[in-house]
């Protein structure tokens, strides 16, 4: 265990919370803030396609997967680097937020190598993964106000180090990408559906038609996209021909205008709402002493290629995480280990699971996190 004392160390990043069985090897330097880990490896599969004909993440279904692919994954992953498990000085594996049984399949894992190679064990937070993954590709340093916007969550946070995180807002409803995901459902566009929206609406019109904007009389925070999604629900029944039918993907793929419209005035509502709450999150921060900090934006529905822009267009410093790392990945799980390596987190007291995370809890290695 005095790997932990070593300045420069490799980190195995392993991250099973929902549907993507994701592993990462990287090797930084502990403590080095104004650097980028390099990542000696990275391997993913993604269950998506799997998961489609259910319309959507079956727990159970979800954690077999893991289970068959964790073994094939960490091999490649071992294969590519070049490296043996026994040269890993620590293990970091999400334990929480996320589904109980899937996060079971990469703790149980990780528990494996660490009892067999000796090595100690990280607990990650996966929300706070998401958006520490900025550090992957640009070096920032804190404070800073984080948008998170992934499947199950979204939410302001204004972050002061890699372990405190405060809560400035969050939904009170669903997540952005689930009102992306039960749109694209309903349009019949398939599981999950922020990325085809986000194409579709490249070439559409966003102000063809209206959708409401959650809570934008309100001035503050607090976020809500539950009306968005009923509306597109009625918009639908008033206007079925609009819904993507097995017959017109059979043929071609091919999306009417229609379609492209209605996905850029759905994805223009949503995207509105981040925005304006974020304005809102900024001041907040402003008014805690926190005054003109860089936005970081990240978690799943980060990959958005609208909200990438409309938030750089709109505020004047804005870091988004790259593409790659948005989505579940075993980099952001490794990543966020070694930013928070000099915690000394006891072995097996590390490894009790939690399906709801406590975001709210500042310190990352304390008790409460980790019993
Ligand atoms: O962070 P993530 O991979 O998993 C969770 O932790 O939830 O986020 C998945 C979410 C899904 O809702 C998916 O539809 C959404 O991210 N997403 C997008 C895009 N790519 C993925 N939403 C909007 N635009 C995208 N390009
Ligand atoms: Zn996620």
């Amino acid at each position: 265990m005095n790997s932990m004392l070593k300045k420069t160390i490799l980190v195995l990043g392993i991250e099973t919370s929902c549907d993507d069985t994701s592993i990462a090897i990287i090797r930084g330097e502990v403590g080095a803030t104004d650097r980028r880990p390099t990542i000696l490896a990275a391997q993913s599969f993604s269950q998506e396609t799997l998961l489609r004909k259910w319309g959507g993440v079956v727990p159970e279904i979800a954690a077999r997967n893991h289970t068959l692919k964790l073994t094939p994954l960490l091999e490649q992953c071992f294969q590519d680097s070049a490296l043996k498990p026994a040269q890993i000085d620590l293990i970091g594996v999400t334990t929480h937020p996320g589904l109980l049984g899937p996060l079971l399949t990469g703790l149980n894992h990780a528990k494996t190598l660490a009892l067999f190679f000796e090595k100690p064990i990280l607990p990650v937070n996966h929300l706070y993964a998401h958006l520490e993954a900025i550090h992957l590709t640009n070096p920032i340093s804190y404070p800073y106000l984080g948008l998170l916007v992934s499947g199950g969550h979204s939410l302001f946070t204004l972050v002061t180090s890699a372990q405190e995180f405060s809560i400035l807002g969050s939904t009170l409803d669903d997540a952005a990408g689930e009102a992306f995901d039960k749109a694209g459902k309903l349009m019949g566009l398939g599981y999950p559906a922020g990325r085809i929206i986000d194409q579709l609406a490249k070439e559409g019109d966003p102000h063809k038609y209206k959708f409401p904007i959650g809570l934008q009389r309100s001035a503050d925070t607090m976020m809500s996209f539950s009306g968005v999604k009923t509306s597109m629900r009625s918009f639908l029944e008033k206007n079925p021909s609009f819904i993507h039918t097995r017959a017109e993907k059979a043929q071609d793929e091919s999306f009417s205008q229609e379609i492209k419209d209605l996905s850029a005035s759905y994805q223009h509502a949503i995207v509105s709402a981040l925005t304006l709450k974020t304005k809102y999150a900024l001041k907040k921060a402003a008014a805690m002493g926190h005054a003109n900090i860089p936005i970081v934006l990240g978690g799943g529905v980060a990959c958005n290629s609208y909200l990438r822009k409309e938030l750089q267009r709109l505020f004047p410093s804005v870091y988004c995480v790259e593409p790659q790392f948005c989505t579940d990945n075993g980099a952001m799980i490794a990543n966020y280990a070694l930013r928070t390596a000099s915690l000394k987190v006891d072995f097996p007291g590390c490894l009790k699971m939690d399906a709801r995370g406590r975001f709210v809890d500042k310190a990352y290695g304390r008790k409460s996190d980790r019993q």
